[in-house]
């Protein structure tokens, strides 16, 4: 059983759509299964804080609900810190117990924004993100 948590966020996505200006974007998919994450971020004059995530996707609850949850989690933090973040900071946000088979689920939108920031900042270079690496 889902927590009502990320029901709620799968029902009624926070910061859902698509945005023209955003300061970059990337998208990645779970090969097992197909379905997507893509994130828009917004920085701050600084260009390091986040000023605000918005995404678009088609998946599972608990793939959707992770990347509304981080639209709203990530906001006023720094690239740096995000980058820092690993799947442990993704399940004690979701406040469920994640079997090893939706690990994959939960992290999407975290290596997604992850590697967004990477490519950013100039150290990564990858067109779609997957859970696979
Ligand atoms: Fe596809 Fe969860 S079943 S990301």
């Amino acid at each position: 059983m889902y927590r009502q948590q990320i029901l709620d966020h799968y029902k009624n996505p926070r910061n859902y759509g698509d945005v023209d200006d955003a300061t970059f974007e990337h998208v990645g998919e779970n090969p097992m299964c197909g379905d997507t994450i893509k994130l828009f971020v917004n920085l701050e004059d600084d260009d390091e804080t986040i000023a605000g995530i918005s995404f678009i996707g088609d998946g599972c609850a608990i793939s959707q609900a992770s990347a509304s949850l981080l639209s709203t989690e990530l906001q006023g933090m720094t690239l740096e810190a995000v980058r820092d973040m690993d799947r442990d900071d993704i399940v004690e946000m979701l406040g469920v117990e994640i079997s090893p088979m939706r690990i994959k689920c939960a992290v999407l939108a975290e290596k997604v924004v992850q590697d967004g920031a990477a490519i950013y900042v100039g150290d990564k270079e990858l067109d779609e993100t997957t859970t696979e690496t």
